[in-house]
């Protein structure tokens, strides 16, 4: 790959490990980013400090760069923030990927790539979700990921842009321990603060209809995630390409298994406590990723093991990070 790609989010966890996927196939990047939860450190490559709705500087930056496509990241992501701050996350996920379509379309750049989330589901009932499962988001972040879809499908119709939209699901590990998750909103990062506290952890719901009364979801390595950008890149070639694909393991852990295998990797006895359900927590969201490897060739090459055990080798340096 020869081409230049603006990563926007790329000083976030994602973001940057599509970089250095990026420049593992050969390919240039430049990262876009308003540091709002991302940070300077992580990135290595042509950097522009800005807010993504600020049309005017994502065309000139696309300009400027000659890029060739847009991997879009830059988002919020919070599910409980959403709740309190609709229309926040309207703004900063739907509002702003208008922004970001209109300089595209204004700079003649037709490739896009799009962080969406198993998020766009809401309540599954199947084992396994396919990418034609019925989309019935119930919180308003998975919400702003669906019309974002919405949103690049109506713009590829009109004007020929060519898109992939990535739903991954739980998006765990680290490739380097200098780029590991800041965020302490996913499951393994609070079960470590629990632990970090002296406190044990909490499940929420131990009733469910799973195979150990805990929910069950589809743990995704974030190197394997971004790998899965680029195989996704290579088939926005061919005129008319428009893919969504789920980017998950098509494996299920329960929540208990996940903090059993923190156990066993820090070597920390865990007794968690069990309270009560979230509403609203779908029992069970495992992907079906047969689309995903039968189109892209694409396979996870990481296991839950190696995503909780980068994740705490990483600890020391996060902290670091989020002290300074
Ligand atoms: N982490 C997960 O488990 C997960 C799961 C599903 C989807 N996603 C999606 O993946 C993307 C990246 O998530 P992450 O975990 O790396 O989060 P992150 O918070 O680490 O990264 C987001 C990055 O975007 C930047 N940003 C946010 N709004 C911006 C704006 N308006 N202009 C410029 N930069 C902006 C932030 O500063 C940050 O660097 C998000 O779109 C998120 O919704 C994440």
């Amino acid at each position: 790959m020869t081409d230049t790609w603006l990563v926007t989010g790329g000083a976030g966890y994602i973001g940057a490990h599509v970089v250095r996927s990026l420049q593992a196939a050969g390919a240039q990047a430049v990262v876009i980013d308003d540091l709002s939860t991302g940070d300077l450190r992580r990135v290595e490559v042509p950097f522009v400090e800005g807010d993504i709705a600020d049309r005017e500087l994502v065309a000139d930056t696309l300009r400027q760069h000659r890029i060739t496509g847009v991997v879009h990241l830059a988002a919020d992501k919070q599910v409980a923030e959403s709740m309190r701050h609709p229309l926040a996350y309207y703004r900063r996920n739907v509002f702003n990927l208008m922004q970001l379509l209109d300089a595209m379309a204004q700079a003649g750049v037709a490739k896009l790539v799009f962080s969406s989330s198993a998020a766009v589901y809401g309540m599954v009932d199947s084992a396994q979700v396919r990418e034609d499962h019925p989309t019935q988001p119930i919180n308003p972040y998975g919400e702003t990921k669906l019309i974002g879809e919405w949103l690049i499908r109506d713009q590829a119709r009109a004007t020929g842009l060519r898109f992939a939209a990535l739903r991954y699901f739980n998006v765990a590990g680290t490739a380097a321990p200098e780029l590991g998750d800041l965020g302490r909103s996913n499951l393994i990062p609070m079960v470590f603060d629990a632990l970090a506290r002296g406190d044990q952890p909490v499940i929420f719901g131990g009733r469910h209809p799973t195979p150990d009364g805990t929910c069950v979801r589809d743990f995704i390595h974030v190197q394997d995630l971004a790998d899965a950008h680029v195989a996704a890149i290579a088939t926005l070639d061919s005129p008319g390409a428009g893919h969504v694909f789920n980017v998950g393991c098509g494996r299920g852990y329960s929540v208990r298994e996940v903090i059993e295998m923190v156990a066993e990797v820090s070597g920390r006895s865990i007794a968690p406590l069990v309270g009560e359900a979230r509403p609203g927590d779908p029992a069970m969201v495992v992907a079906d990723t047969a689309h995903i490897s039968a189109t892209l060739g694409w396979r996870p090459r990481h296991d839950l093991r190696e995503m909780v055990r980068s994740a705490w080798h990483a600890q020391p340096q996060q902290l670091s990070a989020a002290q300074s």
